[in-house]
């Protein structure tokens, strides 16, 4: 691995960007184990508890939203969290730091309403010598009937306070794990620096219901017919988790872990453009394995050479400065639909009834083909996107 992709997090180094999330993919030691020899830079263990906390998981668990092809569109959990103890992370962290010293490994915790408990998880898996505490403060299910993981993150004095009791008890930096599942999700991110919090994690999986069986009326995933709202992740929330992290890199000068929907190096290269400094992956792993991030890392190293940097570091934040508030953006560029490949028009009249009854009625199709109402047309750009066989282009027009 070439060091062009050698990446700084806070105080912090990895080899490279790509961290796996807490989540099935980092269970136990020997799947770390397994994802560092693959080439992943990072891990953050599958969240620890209190041994004594009873956790207890559904079957099934998962549920799958797929394209026509079988591809991954958006994907339901309802799981908890590690089905280890405390003592066999203590054991595992102790040993894959000695095997893999410049792998970035995170200890997720998540203790109970007794804010003590958080401290004596962090204690241990600080002692045991991992990089890197992550609070999670975001799971969206089951845990916040207990009264913690989305019920703290939602509440920014209880974010501000836990932060402040755990980073009082251990020298490792404390990353703060953010729910989307909240109004503003960067008042979370600011209670969170104010706590003490030495970066942010951003976002755990976004409330849903994945769906309904209409014959048996089962919810998606369903157990024996019932069924519970879980978190939804995978290509369908990427958006979400590039405007919270938008959102939290002009709030905090944190140093942030992009997270959510993920699932190419180009995913990867939009979080860090739009302010984090690493990201996590969770859902692309499971869909398709550890060996993905063979092609990630190669995508994002001929990137950089490409465009003449020398490290991920250096487009952090590259696109802040172009996210504007919706009154300052121009008015005189207006974008016009022009029939630049006429030869590939399947003529199937999509557009036409797009810009019909979704637009300005300014498309027409003729026995010669398209035409465009240039005095009609106002410019939304509807018409491009429906085109499936790329015939329509747009010219600008300013002024
Ligand atoms: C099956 C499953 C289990 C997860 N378990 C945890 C967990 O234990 N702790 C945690 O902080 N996040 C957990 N997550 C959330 C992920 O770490 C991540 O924040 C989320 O899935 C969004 O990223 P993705 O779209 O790459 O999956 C889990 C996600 C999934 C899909």
């Amino acid at each position: 691995m070439t060091s062009i992709l050698k990446t700084t997090l806070g105080s912090l180094t990895l080899p490279n960007p790509f961290i796996l999330a807490s989540g099935p993919p980092t269970a136990s030691g020997e799947m770390i184990r397994r994802a560092f020899q693959a080439g992943w830079g990072g891990a953050v263990i599958k969240t620890i508890h209190p041994d004594g906390m009873e956790i207890q998981d559904l079957s099934p668990r998962f549920a799958a939203w797929t394209g026509t092809k079988g591809e991954l569109l958006g994907f339901e959990n309802v799981e908890l969290l590690s089905k280890k103890t405390v003592s066999y992370w203590e054991k595992e962290i102790r040993s894959l730091k000695q095997d893999f010293p410049d792998n970035l490994l995170i200890a997720s915790i998540m203790g109970d309403t007794d804010f003590t408990t958080w401290q004596d998880l962090a204690v241990r898996a600080g002692d045991a010598g991992c990089d890197a505490i992550e609070l999670n403060v975001s799971c969206p299910h089951g845990m916040p009937e207990a009264g913690v993981g989305a019920a703290i993150g939602q509440n920014p004095d209880m974010v501000r306070d836990l932060t402040k009791m755990v980073s009082a008890v251990t020298g490792v930096p404390v990353f703060v794990k953010l729910t989307p599942n909240i109004t503003d999700i960067s008042k979370a991110a600011l209670a969170a620096e104010e706590g003490g919090a030495d970066g942010i994690s951003a976002i755990n999986t976004v409330q849903c219901i994945l769906g309904v069986d209409i014959q048996t009326f089962a919810p998606l995933p369903s157990t024996g017919g019932n069924g519970t709202a879980g978190g939804y992740s995978g290509p369908a929330i990427k958006p979400i988790g590039l405007k919270m992290v938008a959102d939290i890199s002009r709030t905090v000068s944190l140093p942030i872990m992009g997270i959510g929907g993920i699932s190419r190096w180009q995913d990867a290269a939009q979080y860090i453009l739009l302010g984090a400094s690493a990201v996590q992956i969770c859902t692309a792993v499971m869909w398709n394995g550890y060996g993905i991030i063979r092609t990630m890392n190669k995508g994002m190293e001929n990137y950089l050479v490409q465009n003449g940097f020398d490290s991920p570091d250096e487009i952090r934040g590259a696109v802040l400065g172009r996210m504007q508030p919706h009154h300052v953006i121009s008015r005189t560029i207006r974008v016009e639909p022009v029939v630049s490949k006429s030869e590939v028009c399947l003529q199937c009249g999509r557009c036409v009834t797009a810009c019909r009854d979704g637009g300005y009625d300014a498309l027409i199709m003729t026995p010669k083909g398209l035409v465009v109402e240039r005095a009609r047309c106002d410019g939304c750009g509807l018409c491009l996107l429906v085109c499936s066989s790329k015939a329509l282009t747009s010219v600008i027009r300013s002024g």
